[in-house]
């Protein structure tokens, strides 16, 4: 039988790795490396380094595939699907052809398998359309969002309340009624700035865990232009930005 470990590595720092990833990496035959052919190079360096650091004494190789995209423009949900079905025949490909019978594959998945990502989504699909079979496990990261609250130093929730984690876009369609703390994520409109609420705060922080981190808090109306001005700055010096952020109602110090 053929093995998958889907191995969460955190969400920048290669010092993020938990003792059981570590334990999983030195069991791979093959990591499948999806490419996205974009200024991303240093998150596909990151995955390098990471078993250069922590696999030893054991030979393994790297396989790479370019990575679909989603087609801009069109209906949001529907390009997701597609986009999830070209990648399902990617991952289809690298398991049936790239990984032999007995052999163990991994796939890297930054921050953790269980948030915004569609990896485990697309082997559950390959399994059940059946025309391959393969056991798989799943080993659990630190996500960008956890590696966020940690160095902003606060929790994600206040005593006793419900937390939501949610896309710009969802935000963009108002804060949530029912939460005082929200968690975004995927934000590529700056939406904080459209939010007409003075008694929000906001931790924000982009590439977190990374040499290029930054890190902004305060009282949302007060560093919402400055969060706007570095991030403009900052993708423009790196091609590219990952950043999210928690939006916490009434309270300006997060706990
Ligand atoms: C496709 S999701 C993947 C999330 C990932 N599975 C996790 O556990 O963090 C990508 C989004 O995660 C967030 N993100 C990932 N890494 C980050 C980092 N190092 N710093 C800030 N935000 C990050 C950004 O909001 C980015 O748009």
């Amino acid at each position: 039988m053929k093995k998958l470990l889907v191995i969460g590595i955190g969400a920048g720092d290669p010092d993020y790795i938990t003792l059981q990833a570590v334990k999983a990496l030195n069991q791979v035959d093959v990591f499948f490396i999806l490419d996205k052919g974009n200024s991303k190079d240093k998150l596909i360096h990151l995955r390098r380094e990471i078993c250069e650091r922590y696999i030893s004494g054991r030979d393994y190789r790297f396989v790479e595939a370019g990575s679909p995209e989603r087609e801009r423009g069109g209906e949001y949900d529907a390009a997701v699907k597609d986009l999830n079905l070209a990648k399902q025949q990617v991952f289809e490909r690298l398991i049936g052809e790239e990984l032999g019978e007995g052999e163990c594959g991994a796939f890297l998945v930054w921050g953790d398998p269980s948030l915004y990502d569609s990896t485990l989504r697309i082997l559950q699909a390959i399994l059940r359309d059946g025309r391959l079979a393969f056991e798989y496990e799943v080993i659990p990261g630190i996500s960008s969002i956890q590696a966020l609250a940690a160095r902003h130093k606060v929790p994600l929730n206040r005593i006793g309340r419900s937390i939501e984690i949610t896309t710009g876009r969802r935000l963009a369609e108002g804060f949530p009624s029912n939460v005082d703390s929200v968690v975004v994520m995927l934000d590529a409109e700056d939406t904080y700035t459209r939010l007409d609420a003075p008694d929000l705060y906001i931790y924000w922080g982009a590439y977190v865990g990374t040499p290029d981190e930054i890190l902004i808090a305060g009282k949302l109306k007060d560093v919402a232009a400055d969060i706007a001005r570095t991030r403009q700055q900052a993708r423009e010096a790196n091609g590219w930005i990952m950043d999210t952020y928690l939006l916490r109602r009434g309270d300006d110090e997060g706990v």
